[in-house]
This record gives structure tokens, C-alpha cells and sequence, in this order.
């Protein structure tokens, strides 16, 4: 039976491109169900587009000295390009700058204004003195007020989920200046969340929402049960949708309150290219509504927005909000700023013409109910152990058998045994059971299943050999092998929504027209005999362990390069004068010879030939260099350093060292790829 669906996947901030964690928690997922249900005959808009207002878009612009209208034209075409080459198959990615998103969210909030759905009010909100700015969402960090979290943003602390008021957080400090705010008066509008309590409660609580994954359902059951207040939609910022009142200069709408309407700009854009009404699709009771985002967004999607939908009127509610938990990175929580990351574009660039082993290592590894690590070496195995053996060496064995006996046409099968039958009846099984958990939004489940399929495939192959039983038994073999290829052709069908660009290959080798997933348990056959069918490809192929590397190596050197960054700088020294200066006698040298000095860790004891003489200098360099290593070095030298013992031994000089943020010691030499500006000589 048909039926409407909009699904939607969070619009993502535009001031990064998308990494691994986005995909895995959002975009994959939300992919396989629009896919999937297009298969299943469904009419589907999936909808998405880049989030280009909100602070974090303003405080990246600042950092890199451009306007945030640059920044988001940027990340807007880099996202946009990273979807399409990775098969995310959106019907459309708007943006939020779009002129049909502004008109779409002034109208919703004229709409809720003329409605009398907001409060108005004159209230003290935090304010950055220095910066000369009221400081909002981002732009404030403190205590929250639930949590305990130190480092929580005015609007949501992203350690236990939860949305609050840029007042309620304990020690506030600007984000700008490190300032303590003061308190300054402003208007705003608010939108009484108390006031929708009974209605939020009765549709998640009491409703037919008990399917709700219990992570989604417990948030939001918690959430309620504090109880809701008022939340101001507008803020005093210069970046965002202009408040569309008479008296609201220098006002603009809250970012989490235009973004979900982005949802349905993004829908009114697609609809006005295609010819179709939009409205059918928020706005029929008869369409289910699913919203794909991370566990950071529940509140939003499950509170707010639907606050706002209801009071709105005219439109439906989302049916299940699938939030996903966090994909970690080799153990360490991503972080775009800390560049701990597998980045799309980087992807799709280092692996071209993988995208499926990406989509499947994710959606296998899929944090569906707890936090998950990614790890190269699960991607790795995933590919070796379950694409490239499993899926790729059956397919692969099909069709070389099927061209090498047949010259590529299917086999007439002859008589088909009792295992045949059972296996052509666990084929067809499978769609219903991988719809089963494809519906229930257990989208790792469903990805084993497909394997599952594969293997069936496998072991029906090893258990009949076709290789052997061609010796003896012509007939036999023209039914193995037509059992074979029916199973092929259900893995091409039903691979699609999970491993879509090898769905689309493998449906090109069997040279097929591509079936309903319904098909596959509803035909009889689905390749029938005679049909002919085209060479073997590889599908996957073996990821080396020196790929892995190179990987894991990208990451070590992110890390390097973040703890270095991070290393605070010694503050200056006092000022001292040109003479100050010139009283120092610094000279380069050459180190002849070097050996430990005797029970001491750190010591080595130098003859160095400065071209005035050739002098004792004893340094702490044992534990970064070996004798032999120095030996020849060219150094600085200060030579008019006054004498001093070490261990018994006169040290007449210095060498002047730096000492890397891991605490590795070099000879100075800026040129030295180890030497960071601002490191300090000694
Ligand atoms: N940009 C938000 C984020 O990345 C998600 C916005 S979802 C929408 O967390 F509903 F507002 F569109
Ligand atoms: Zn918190």
C-alpha cells in the first residue's frame, strides 16, 4: 500500500564539512529508509538543506576574517557537492539563506504573532560590555543548571541534551571577551512551552508513541516531567532572519526556531521544480513524518517544533523521531575543532569509488542505542571479511561460472531438490524480515540481514559445487546455477538502500531491470532462463593494511598538531635593551665529541670547537640524543656564559636548545619541522 512520507535529516551547521559522526548518526540512516521506501513503491520527499544562521556560523566568520555570508556559501557548496558524490540521495538540499526559507519563517512566526501564541516582554539578558553585544546561545558558556556541565552553551548544554534559558547558567562568561556579563534590558518574543505542556505530554506520553526508540522517549518524558517554560524565539544578533515586526530592529529570529522550518521551505522549493503541491506533505493527516537527527537535537524535534507546529494549526506532527546516539573516533569523541575527524570530502577523495564500504562499516557499527567507536581497523574488516568474502567473492563466483558454462545466458533449470526449494523460499523471506527492521529503524539489524543473504548464497554455492558436480551431471549444475543467480539478483534488489552504488553495478552485470523489493518474494523468478547476462567486475576489493596507516597516521598527526596548538605560549620576558642584548657573545659551533656523563640521566658532556677554542660544555640532552648522534652538529653557542660545575665537570658555554610541546628537545633551527613559532630558546 502507498503511502506519503517527508522524511527529513537535520540540516547541518554549515561552518565544517561533514564527517563521519553526521553520516553515521543522521544521513546514512536516513538515506537507507528514503531508499528503501521508494523501493517499496512509496511517494517520498527527503528533504534537507545547509543551516546557515545561529552563532556558530557568526564566531567561525569572525575567526576567519570574512563575512558569514562567505563562510556559508562555502561550506553550503562543499556539503552539498559531499551528499551528491556519496549517494545521499536527498530530493532536495536547500539552504536556510534561501529567499523561500526567509519568507516561509517570517510567515510562520506572523502567523503564531497574529495568533497570539507569543508572550512579549521586557526582560534582563546577559550582556558583553567590551564586545558591545547581548550574549546568546553560543556566545555564552557556564554552568548548566541540570547537569553540572561546565562548559554548556546559553540555549543547550550538549552533555545531557537539555535546553534552557542563557540566564539560568551559573558563572556565565562571554565567549568573546571572557567577560562576566552584566544584565541589560531587551524585548523579546517567547513562546509559552508551558502552555503546550498537557498537549506535549499527551502525544508523547500517554499517544500511540510507545514505539519511540526508549532513548529518544526517555529524554523527552524527563524534559517534560521538570517542567516547560517560556523560550525566547528572537535574539539580539545581526546574523539570521530579520524579526518581521515594525518595532524589532537589530532582531533576529532564534536559529532553532527558522531552521525546522527549513524543513519546509526545502519541501515548497522541490515541489514548485517537480510540478507538485507541497502542501500534501505537512499538512495531510495520511502523511507520516520522520525526523532524522542526533541525540543533540531531540528537544528540538521533539518539544519545540512540534510546539510550534501545533500552534501554528494547519499542520501534522512528526510520527517518530529516530535519534541516533554518538559515533566516537578511535576511542576519542569526535570534535571539529580539535580536527578529530574522518572527514567526507577527505573520504570520498583517499577511497574514490567506495562510498558503499563507508555507508556499510557505519551503518553495521550504527550507534543506534548506545555511543559507538569508529575504528579503521572495524572498517577494514567489515570490507575484507564481509564485502569483499561474503558478497563480492558469491556475486563474483555467480558470474564467472554463469559466462564461463553458459557464455553468460541462465540455465534452463531442470529439477530442482529439496534444498533448492528451501532456498528459493528463504530468498524470498527476506524482504519481509529485512523490512521488518528497516521499519523499526534498527538499521545495523537490517544491514546483517543482507549479509545474511550473501552467506545463504555462500554456503548454498560450498554445499553444491557446481565446479564438481559439472564433471558428472550436466543437468544438475544448469539448476545449481540458476538457483545461484536468483539469489544474485535478490542481493542486487535489496542491497540497494544499504550498498547503492554496488546495487546499481551488480544490476548492470546481470544486466537487469531493477525490481520492487516486493518482486523479489513476489515473482516466481526473478532472472528468468535464457536471459543473458554480462562479465564479471570486481565489486569490492581488499582494503591493505598500509591504507589503514596511512589513516591512523592522518589522525596521530591531527592529534600532534592539536596538542601543539593547544600548548599555551610562554608569556614574553621582561623588556630589555639593545645593550642588554649585545652583552650576549653567541657564536655557531661544531660538536667534535659527546659522551654520558656517568650516573647522570640527563647529562652529556661535549667538546665543541666554537672557531675561538675548543671547549668543554656539558648539556641536558641525554635523554633526546645519543652521543653518536650529535657528533658534527653544527650549534649556537653562548660562550660568554660564566663557568659553572656540573657533577665535577667545568661547563664553559651553552647551547641554545628548544624543546617541542611532546617534549622533545632540537638544536635551534626554525627551519626544523619540529620548531613551532613562539617556542622558546634556552
Ligand atoms: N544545525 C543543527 C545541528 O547541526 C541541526 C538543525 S536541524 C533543524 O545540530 F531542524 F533545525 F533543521
Ligand atoms: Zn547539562
Amino acid at each position: 500500500m502507498s503511502k506519503r512520507y517527508t522524511i527529513t535529516a537535520a540540516l547541518p551547521y554549515t561552518n565544517g564539512p561533514i564527517h563521519i559522526g553526521h553520516l553515521a548518526g543522521v544521513y546514512v540512516p536516513a538515506d537507507i529508509y528514503a531508499r528503501y521506501l521508494r523501493l517499496t513503491g512509496n511517494d517520498v520527499a527527503f528533504i534537507c538543506g545547509s543551516d546557515e544562521h545561529g552563532v556558530p556560523i557568526t564566531i567561525k566568520a569572525k575567526k576567519e576574517g570574512v563575512s558569514p555570508q562567505d563562510i556559508v556559501d562555502k561550506y553550503h557548496a562543499i556539503i552539498k557537492k559531499s551528499f551528491e558524490d556519496f549517494g545521499i540521495s536527498l530530493d532536495n538540499y536547500s539552504r536556510t539563506t534561501a529567499k523561500i526559507h526567509h519568507e516561509t519563517a517570517s510567515e510562520f512566526f506572523t502567523t503564531l504573532y497574529n495568533k497570539g501564541e507569543f508572550i512579549e516582554e521586557v526582560t534582563e539578558q546577559l550582556y558583553d560590555e567590551e564586545a558591545n553585544q547581548f550574549l546568546a546561545d553560543r556566545f555564552v558558556i557556564g554552568t548548566c543548571p541540570k547537569c553540572g556541565n561546565e562548559e554548556s552553551y546559553g540555549d543547550q548544554c550538549e552533555k545531557c541534551g537539555t535546553s534552557h534559558n542563557a540566564t539560568d547558567l551559573i558563572n556565565p562568561k562571554s565567549a568573546i571577551t571572557g567577560n562576566v556579563p552584566t544584565l541589560k534590558q531587551t524585548k523579546h518574543w517567547f513562546l509559552p512551552l508551558d502552555k503546550h505542556e498537557a498537549f506535549l505530554k499527551e502525544w508523547i506520553l500517554k499517544g500511540h508513541k510507545k514505539d519511540w526508540k526508549p532513548n529518544v522517549y526517555g529524554q523527552v518524558k524527563s524534559w517534560i516531567d521538570d517542567g516547560l517554560r517560556p523560550r525566547a524565539v528572537t535574539r539580539d544578533l545581526d546574523w539570521g532572519i530579520p524579526v518581521p515586526l515594525p518595532d524589532a530592529d537589530g532582531k533576529v529570529l532564534y536559529v532553532w526556531f527558522d531552521a525546522p522550518i527549513g524543513y519546509i521551505s526545502a519541501t515548497k522549493e522541490w515541489a514548485e521544480r517537480e510540478g507538485k503541491d507541497w502542501e500534501p506533505y505537512w499538512k495531510d493527516e495520511d502523511t507520516k513524518l520522520v525526523h532524522f537527527i542526533g541525540k543533540d537535537n531531540i528537544v528540538f524535534h521533539c518539544i519545540i517544533f512540534p510546539a510550534m507546529l501545533k500552534a501554528e494549526g494547519s499542520y501534522i506532527l512528526p510520527d517518530n523521531v529516530p535519534a541516533n546516539e554518538f559515533l566516537n573516533l578511535e576511542g576519542n569523541k569526535l570534535s571539529t575543532s580539535k580536527n578529530w575527524a574522518v572527514w567526507l570530502p577527505e573520504y570520498l577523495e583517499d577511497f574514490p569509488n567506495q562510498q558503499d564500504v563507508l555507508r556499510y562499516a557505519l551503518t553495521a557499527n550504527a550507534p543506534e542505542t548506545k555511543d559507538n567507536d569508529f575504528t579503521w581497523k572495524d572498517f577494514q574488516a567489515r570490507n575484507n571479511n564481509e564485502l569483499v568474502a561474503i558478497f563480492g567473492n558469491f556475486i563474483n563466483r555467480v558470474v564467472v561460472l554463469t559466462n564461463k558454462y553458459y557464455n553468460g545466458k541462465v540455465p534452463e533449470p531442470i529439477e530442482f531438490s529439496q534444498i533448492d526449494e528451501e532456498t528459493l523460499a528463504a530468498v524470498k523471506a527476506y524482504p519481509a524480515v529485512i523490512s521488518s527492521s528497516i521499519e523499526r529503524y534498527r538499521f545495523r539489524e537490517a544491514s546483517q540481514e543482507l549479509m545474511n543473504l550473501a552467506r545463504l548464497g555462500n554456503k548454498y554455492l560450498a554445499d553444491e559445487e557446481p565446479w564438481k558436480v559439472i564433471k558428472e551431471d550436466e543437468a544438475r549444475t544448469q539448476t545449481i546455477m540458476f538457483v545461484t543467480l536468483q539469489i544474485a539478483s535478490a542481493l542486487a534488489t535489496l542491497s540497494e538502500p544499504f550498498l547503492p552504488f554496488t546495487s546499481d553495478k551488480l544490476i548492470g552485470i546481470l544486466n537487469f531491470e531493477n525490481n520492487t523489493w516486493n518482486e523479489v518474494s513476489s515473482k516466481d523468478f526473478l532472472l528468468p532462463a535464457g536471459h543473458q547476462i554480462g562479465q564479471a567486475e570486481l565489486l569490492f576489493s581488499k582494503i591493505e593494511d598500509e591504507t589503514i596507516q596511512k589513516q591512523l597516521d592522518k589522525l596521530e598527526a591531527s592529534k600532534k598538531a592539536n596538542e601543539a596548538a593547544n600548548k599555551t605560549i610562554e608569556p614574553q620576558k621582561e623588556e630589555i635593551t639593545f645593550d642588554d642584548f649585545t652583552k650576549l657573545d653567541m657564536r655557531v659551533g661544531t660538536i667534535l665529541e659527546a659522551e654520558k656523563m656517568p650516573k647522570a640521566k640527563k647529562l652529556l658532556i661535549l667538546k665543541v670547537d666554537t672557531g675561538i677554542d675548543v671547549r668543554t660544555i656539558v648539556s641536558g640532552i641525554a635523554e633526546s640524543f645519543t652521543p653518536e648522534e650529535v657528533v658534527g652538529k653544527k650549534v649556537t653557542v653562548l660562550v660568554n656564559l660564566a663557568p659553572r660545575a656540573l657533577r665535577g665537570v667545568e661547563s664553559q658555554g651553552m647551547i641554545l636548545m628548544t624543546e617541542t610541546p611532546e617534549g622533545k628537545l632540537v638544536f635551534v633551527n626554525p627551519d626544523d619541522a619540529n620548531v613551532n613559532n613562539g617556542l622558546h630558546i634556552s
